[in-house]
C-alpha cells in the first residue's frame, strides 16, 4: 500500500509517496537521493547506515519511514553548517567530528564514515547524559570518562571494514575531551 509522507531530513520538508514498506535508509537514499547514510549489511548490524533521530543515533535500515513523518532526521551531510541543530561551526562548516576524523586520518575507504560520525555525535550526547556502558566502571557515576575503551565499548555497532580503528577511537576522542573541558 502506497501512503504518502512528509520527512524532515537535514532541516528540509520532503513530501514523498512510498510503499508502507519502506524503510528509512531507501527512502533516504532510493527516493530523496540522500546517499549519506550507506547500506552494509540492511540488517542493523554494521551500523553503516546510522542516522540521527530526533537527537538520538538510530539504524536507518530498521527504521520504517512511514513511521518517521515529523522526526528531525539528520544525516552526515546535514551536521554540516550546524545542520544537527547545536553545533554551528563558522568557516568550513564542517561538524567538529568531521575535522577531527580529517585531521586523524580516520578512513581508508570512507564507506563506514558517514555513520561512524553520525553515531559519535549520539554518543557523545548519551555520555554527556550520563548513560552507562557495559565497560562503566561506576553505572551511578554522573560523569562518564571517555577513556579508549569507553569509546570502543560504546562505537561498538559501527563497524570498519578497513580496521581504521586505530584512527576513529583518538579523532572521537580529541573531541570527547574538548567537550568534557568545556563543560568542567
Ligand atoms: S545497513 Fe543498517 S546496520 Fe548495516
Ligand atoms: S573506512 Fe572503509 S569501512 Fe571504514
Amino acid at each position: 500500500m502506497d501512503v504518502e509522507i512528509t520527512l524532515r531530513v537535514d532541516g528540509r520538508d520532503h513530501r514523498l509517496t512510498v510503499d508502507t514498506r519502506t524503510t528509512l535508509l531507501d527512502a533516504l537514499r532510493e527516493r530523496l537521493g540522500n546517499t549519506s547514510p550507506k547500506k552494509g549489511c540492511d540488517h542493523g548490524q554494521c551500523g553503516a547506515c546510522t542516522i540521527l533521530l530526533d537527537g538520538r543515533r538510530a539504524l536507518a535500515c530498521l527504521a520504517l519511514a512511514v513511521a518517521h513523518q515529523g522526526a528531525g532526521i539528520v544525516t552526515a551531510a546535514g551536521l554540516m553548517n550546524g545542520g544537527d541543530g547545536e553545533r554551528g561551526e563558522s568557516g568550513d562548516g564542517l561538524h567538529p567530528l568531521q575535522r577531527s576524523f580529517i585531521a586523524h586520518d580516520a578512513f581508508q575507504c570512507g564507506y563506514c564514515t558517514p555513520g561512524q560520525i553520525c553515531s559519535a555525535v549520539g554518543m557523545l550526547r548519551e555520555a554527556a547524559a550520563g548513560w552507562p556502558s557495559a565497560v562503566a566502571k561506576d553505572v551511578n557515576a554522573a560523569d562518564v570518562v571517555l577513556d579508549d575503551e569507553e569509546i570502543a565499548e560504546r562505537m561498538s555497532g559501527n563497524l570498519c571494514r578497513c580496521a581504521a580503528y586505530a584512527n576513529i577511537v583518538p579523532a572521537i576522542a580529541d573531541v570527547a575531551h574538548r567537550d568534557e573541558g568545556a563543560r568542567r
